[in-house]
């Protein structure tokens, strides 16, 4: 089968290094991909959001599946426009993906079809926006309902910071045609979880459950990021408090977008926070999470790429993953200044030294090769450093055990993945 990944960062590398190990592969293509990916896959030199142009690549190269990694392809309709010509794609079509591409639509689906989440009020008047936002008791989250690179919501403990945010998002525009309209809701408390399903529509094949660590700095301070780490599975979650969480937050979803006439088709990624209500959707995302990705498919002792496959033919036919008994977690390696400005193109030392070690996976997310092929930075978030375990402990140690010898100008990474997790066990 040849392949086309669409996309560069972790979560690419991730996938391409899972799907290069499939029987079924002849050739994987990665569009744009980075320097990592291209270990496992030939990078073609074409941007994800180039819809014709992947498409034009895919006719010519006899492309049998495409497999779209980010959200903006998505949203902006590439499967639909690759299916419109025959092509095989994974990835949900442009008015499913609304679910992700749209804060507002979210949030009406969710309450049409019964899935708990905050309780909300959409705008797109700035004034009304503002008066509303005076007026909340308690402290209250500002979304632009667009895609905003993760960067769009914001958490408000007073009535200043949220007139702030408004007027960040509805005055100053700062995401754009994002911020036309904006969600604001009540602020949940409890302890994250992301809970990921593969799903042909209609059967669901949930993926093991992770959390992310979406602050920049340990002890969970300091502004949003993608994901500075994460692992899987999440302890503090039994067999049967998952089932009941995907029986409340995906499944009424997915059989409501059915029965609508507009099936889900790919992989649902669903935030969820543990509140002492029981479970509650803060998004749903429309693709595969980074860093949950890196840290999910290591485990996976399944071959992926036939569950890709059979959902972009509209039927799965798989009923279960199987995985391997073991933890793993992963932290990530950025440049100094991420999640705010930063500087690119540092020499990285030590990759190939952490990558002998047993069950250690070094995934790339902003690199390039340098004049002497050399790796080089290339984004805020450049390498993640994955390690499986006995258990969660096992797997931190192990990370933390060899992450300190890559070393490139002004790098930091998080002390503290997992701890929290660590702490509740014990
Ligand atoms: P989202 O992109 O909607 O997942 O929001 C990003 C992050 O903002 C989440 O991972 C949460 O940490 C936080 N967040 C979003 N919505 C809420 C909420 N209603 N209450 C508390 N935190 C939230
Ligand atoms: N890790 C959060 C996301 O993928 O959106």
């Amino acid at each position: 089968m040849k392949v086309l990944l669409v996309g560069s960062g972790g979560r690419e590398d991730a996938l391409a290094w899972k799907i290069a190990q499939s029987p079924k592969l002849t050739k994987l293509y990665a569009a744009s991909g980075n320097a990592g990916i291209a270990r496992h896959a030939q990078c073609v030199n074409l941007k994800a959001e180039d819809v014709q142009g992947l498409k034009d690549f895919a006719l010519k190269e006899g492309i049998d599946l495409t497999v779209v990694g980010p959200e903006s392809p998505l949203v902006s309709g590439l499967t639909d426009a690759f299916r419109n010509d025959g092509l095989r794609v994974f990835g949900p079509s442009q008015s499913a993906s609304r679910l992700e591409g749209s804060k507002a639509f979210s949030k009406i689906q969710m309450t049409k079809f019964g899935v708990p989440t905050a309780s909300y009020e959409v705008f797109s008047n700035c004034n009304e926006a503002n008066h509303y936002v005076i007026e909340a008791e308690g402290p209250i989250v500002i979304k632009a309902d667009g895609l905003a690179a993760g960067k769009g919501v914001f958490v408000c403990e007073s009535s200043q910071e949220a007139v702030n945010a408004v007027n960040q998002i509805m005055g100053k525009k700062v995401f754009g045609e994002a911020g036309l309209k904006i969600v604001i809701e009540n602020k949940l408390e409890g302890e994250e979880l992301s809970v990921l399903v593969l799903t042909d529509g209609e059967k669901i094949i949930p993926l093991a459950t992770s959390q992310d660590h979406k602050r920049v700095f340990d002890y969970d301070r300091g502004p949003n990021t993608g994901g500075m780490g994460a692992y899987s599975p999440c302890p503090l979650i039994s067999e049967e408090k998952f089932q009941q969480i995907i029986d409340s937050t995906v499944r009424p979803m997915i059989r409501g977008m059915a029965r609508e006439g507009n099936p889900y088709r790919g992989l649902l990624y669903a935030g969820i926070m543990m509140t002492k209500d029981g479970p509650y959707v803060l998004e749903y995302n429309c693709r595969f999470g980074d860093p949950e990705t890196q840290v999910i498919l290591p485990r996976m002792k399944s071959d992926l790429l036939p569950l890709l496959y059979q959902i972009a033919e509209g039927k799965l036919e798989t009923t279960q993953i199987e995985w391997f008994d073991k933890a793993c977690l992963g932290v990530v390696i950025a440049s100094g200044g991420y999640p705010g400005h930063y500087e690119s193109g540092f020499p990285i030392t030590g990759i190939e030294a952490v990558e002998k070690s047993d069950d250690v996976f070094v995934f790339h997310a902003g690199t390039a090769k340098g004049s002497r092929g050399e790796f080089v930075t290339a984004g805020g978030r450049v390498l993640l450093v994955a390690a499986l375990g006995e258990n969660l402990r096992a797997a931190q140690e192990r990370v933390y055990g060899v992450i300190g010898q890559i070393h490139f100008k002004n790098s930091f990474y998080r002390r503290d993945i997992g701890r929290r997790a660590l702490e509740v066990l014990r």
